[in-house]
């Protein structure tokens, strides 16, 4: 357990910082991603959100109101006992406390098989702790990429209690970046090289405009199942 945390923490080194300094305005002028759930990628320009976008998957209403509430009764009474971590320098996160479980009640387990069956290849080696990020309502976290060393080529992640915003900012070019609108109860999906070459992160309530749009930012929890490197 507290092995795993550490290298949860050593995933969280941010392997990558951008300062991006954007307007806003400028996503006007963005691709939409011509399909399903288009309005929930946007981006600096339509090439890249058709190319990375390919890579991202956004469903709306993945889980029910039941099942968040379920996962919240199974994890609420354990982050309640932790508190908020602030201070950390050199940390990625702001404002967060964490852990992860291997062994879940029945409800969240049928969902956590859904997530499995849905962005991982069959048969595949899963990262076998699912992870679970509490960030405050203040809570943010910086552009990182996850380690490549405990991680492998897909992230797929439910969002509780808050809708945020993801952004993916390539690596090596700041000025290429998508913009994921990640509501409440919907499951996010990054691969390849939208896990690989672009930094992700979730934008601070303050910074969190998608599209010219609001998007209050409440305490959001996130559940995180990754897969292990090939
Ligand atoms: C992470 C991360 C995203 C999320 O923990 O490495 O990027 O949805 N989390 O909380
Ligand atoms: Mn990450």
């Amino acid at each position: 357990m507290k092995l795993l945390l550490n290298v949860l923490k050593r995933i969280h080194k941010p392997a990558v910082y951008t300062s991006q300094h954007r307007c806003l305005s400028s996503s006007a002028s963005s691709g939409l991603l011509p399909l399903r759930d288009e309005a929930l990628i946007v981006g600096s320009n339509p090439e890249l959100v058709h190319r990375i976008g390919s890579q991202v998957e956004v469903r709306t209403g993945f889980i029910t109101e039941e099942e968040e509430g379920a996962f919240l009764q199974e994890l609420e009474q354990g982050l309640k006992k932790k508190r908020y971590e602030f201070d950390h320098w050199d940390d990625a996160i702001h404002g967060y406390r964490e852990t992860e479980r291997v062994r879940w009640g029945e409800r969240c387990e049928e969902v956590l098989s859904r997530v499995r069956s849905v962005a991982f290849p069959e048969g595949g080696p899963l990262l076998g702790p699912v992870h679970i990020l509490d960030l405050d309502k203040t809570g943010y976290i910086k552009p990182h990429i996850d380690s490549v060393k405990f991680c492998g080529s897909t992230i797929a992640g439910l969002s509780l209690l808050s809708d945020s915003i993801m952004r993916l900012v390539k690596e090596d070019a700041a000025d290429e970046w998508l913009d994921l609108l990640l509501p409440r109860l919907s499951l996010y999906i990054l691969r390849d090289q939208a896990r690989y070459k672009f930094t992700h992160q979730i934008l601070k309530d303050e910074e969190s405009v998608f599209n010219g749009q609001k998007v209050p930012r409440l305490r959001r929890i996130s559940v995180i199942c990754r897969n292990l490197p090939g």
